[in-house]
């Protein structure tokens, strides 16, 4: 609502976007979590990577992609030279959804003015949803992931509406699931690869 929107804005830095983030009551999924999962990895990285919410592992550890699914997206950002060191990594939502349920679109609205402040001020060079959540939401399509991985598309960043390149990927955690879409995974990967060289 109104409320969120206008701390996510007031937020002038990173800490100051936690703080308020972690200070917000406006989404129930908080009160069942452990902890807020804010991000992980380099702020002043090229690539931003937003996955869908915190599973168990990272609602015990407060860091985002520490379990499973976070070792093989290891294992795929190594495959073009990437590390935790050179992306940054957060989620559609902070706090875990019971049981790793779906979340529901009023829980991904009520967070969603802390994303869009989030993308703003790390000001990647390109972003990367993880999976069909984070896709649409940051896309606002309806079409689904295989549909929408692999191509190009541009998400307004902030008030200035400034469009930064987009590139939807399969989630790890349906990588995991389905092993032989790792063909794509890999051509997405080196789709994500010659973009970042060709920009320097
Ligand atoms: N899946 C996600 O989408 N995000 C995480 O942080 C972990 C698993």
């Amino acid at each position: 609502g109104m409320a969120a929107r206008a701390r996510a804005r007031e937020a002038a830095t990173l800490a100051e976007l936690e703080a308020a983030l972690r200070a917000f009551d406006g989404c129930p999924l908080k009160f069942g979590a452990m902890n807020t999962v804010f991000a992980d990895g380099n702020p002043q990285a090229r690539v931003m990577l937003v996955g869908e919410a915190p599973g168990e592992d990272e609602d015990r550890q407060g860091k985002p992609f520490v379990g499973v699914s976070g070792r093989l997206l290891d294992r795929m950002l190594e495959q073009i030279g990437l590390d935790r060191s050179s992306v940054y990594i957060t989620n559609i939502l902070p706090w875990r959804p019971p049981g790793n349920r779906s979340p529901t679109q009023a829980e991904i609205a009520a967070c969603l003015p802390f994303l869009e402040r989030h993308v703003e001020l790390i000001g990647p060079e390109v972003l990367v949803p993880l999976g069909g959540t984070s896709a649409k939401t940051l896309l606002n399509r309806s079409e689904g992931i295989t549909r929408l991985r692999g191509q190009w598309f541009e998400y307004p960043v902030g008030a200035s509406n400034q469009p930064v390149p987009v590139l939807p990927m399969l989630h790890p955690a349906y990588l995991l699931r389905n092993p032989v879409s790792k063909r794509e995974a890999w051509r997405d990967m080196l789709t994500l690869r010659s973009r970042l060289a060709q920009s320097g």
